[in-house]
C-alpha cells in the first residue's frame, strides 16, 4: 500500500492553517502541523483527527534558521517525502516605523520572511534529491503589494514573500515543483478579529471596515482554504510566478 503524500504547514495552529489542514487531510494526505504554541497546536491536530484526518504535530520556534531545517528533515524522515509546503507562519505588530525597536522588526522579519525562505530551502532541496516535484504555497498578503497603514514591518515581510515565491517559482517550474504565492486582504480569523479588539466600539469598527470591502465583508478561512486545496492538487495552471492577487 501506498503511503499518503505528506503536507506540512507551519502556523500549523492558526485559523487558516488549520482550515487548510482539513481539506488536505480530506483529499488523503497527510498533515503535519508545526507551531510554537503547543496548546493551540494539540487542539487544532485534534480538530483534524475528528473531521476523518491524518494528523500529525510539531513544537518549534519557527524564527530560527536551524529549527526550520531540522523540521523538513525530521518530517522527511520520520514521516515521509514532503509533497506539499503551506508556510502559514507569521506574527503581526500594529506601530509606526519610528515606534519599532530592533527586536521587534527581527522578531516579525524572522517568522514571517526567513522561515519561508528556510523552509523552502529545505524542502526544495529534498524535493530536488527526490525527483518527483512538489507543491508549495506561500501566504503573502495584500499588504506585500500596496502596504497597508499602520503596518510598515508586517507589509516590508509579506512583500518579500511574495518576491521570494514569484523567484522560486521561475527557479524550479522545470523540475516540477510548483510555487504560489497568495496575496489575500482580510480573512475572518483570530488575526483579523484581534484587529478590533482595542477599539472603543469594536463592532462598529468592523463593520466599517468591511463596508469598505469590494463585497461588503472579508473573505472566509473557507474560501481560502478551498483555493489553498485547489492549488495542492495541481488542478490548474502547471506554472504562474504571478501571486493570486485580490
Ligand atoms: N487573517 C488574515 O486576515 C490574513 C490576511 C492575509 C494574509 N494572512 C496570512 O495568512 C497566514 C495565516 O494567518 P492566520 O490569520 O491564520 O494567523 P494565525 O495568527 O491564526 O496563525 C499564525 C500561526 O503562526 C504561529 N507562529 C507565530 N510565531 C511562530 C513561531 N515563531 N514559530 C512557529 N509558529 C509561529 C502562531 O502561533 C499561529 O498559530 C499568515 O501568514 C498571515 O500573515 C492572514
Amino acid at each position: 500500500m501506498n503511503s499518503p503524500p505528506v503536507a506540512l504547514i507551519t502556523g500549523g495552529a492558526g485559523d487558516i492553517a488549520l482550515g487548510s489542514a482539513i481539506r488536505l487531510a480530506g483529499i488523503g494526505m497527510r498533515t503535519v502541523l508545526a507551531d510554537i504554541s503547543a496548546e493551540r497546536l494539540d487542539a487544532a491536530a485534534e480538530s483534524v483527527r475528528t473531521a476523518g484526518g491524518s494528523c500529525d504535530q510539531r513544537v518549534v520556534d519557527l524564527s530560527s534558521p536551524e529549527a526550520c531545517v531540522a523540521l523538513v528533515e525530521e518530517v522527511w524522515d520520520d514521516i515521509g517525502p514532503i509533497t506539499a509546503v503551506l508556510n502559514a507562519a507569521a506574527v503581526t505588530h500594529r506601530a509606526l516605523i519610528h515606534e519599532f525597536t530592533p527586536s521587534m522588526w527581527e522578531k516579525l522579519v524572522s517568522v514571517n520572511l526567513s522561515s519561508v525562505f528556510w523552509i523552502c530551502r529545505s524542502a526544495i532541496g529534498r524535493m530536488l534529491d527526490e525527483g518527483k516535484g512538489g507543491v508549495i504555497v506561500n501566504l503573502g498578503s495584500v499588504s506585500g503589494i500596496r502596504g497597508i497603514a499602520g503596518t510598515p514591518a508586517y507589509s516590508a515581510t509579506k512583500g518579500g514573500v511574495v518576491a521570494l515565491s514569484r523567484a522560486l517559482a521561475l527557479d524550479y517550474a522545470r523540475n516540477g515543483i510548483r510555487v504560489h504565492v497568495l496575496t489575500p486582504p482580510a480573512i475572518d480569523t483570530r488575526l483579523y478579529r484581534a484587529m478590533f479588539a482595542s477599539k472603543a466600539d469594536p463592532v462598529r469598527a468592523r463593520a466599517e471596515y468591511e463596508a469598505g470591502e469590494a463585497a461588503g465583508r472579508v473573505l472566509t478561512v473557507a474560501e481560502i482554504a478551498s483555493l489553498i486545496e485547489f492549488l495542492v492538487r495541481g488542478e490548474g495552471p502547471a506554472f504562474s510566478p504571478d501571486p493570486l492577487v485580490w
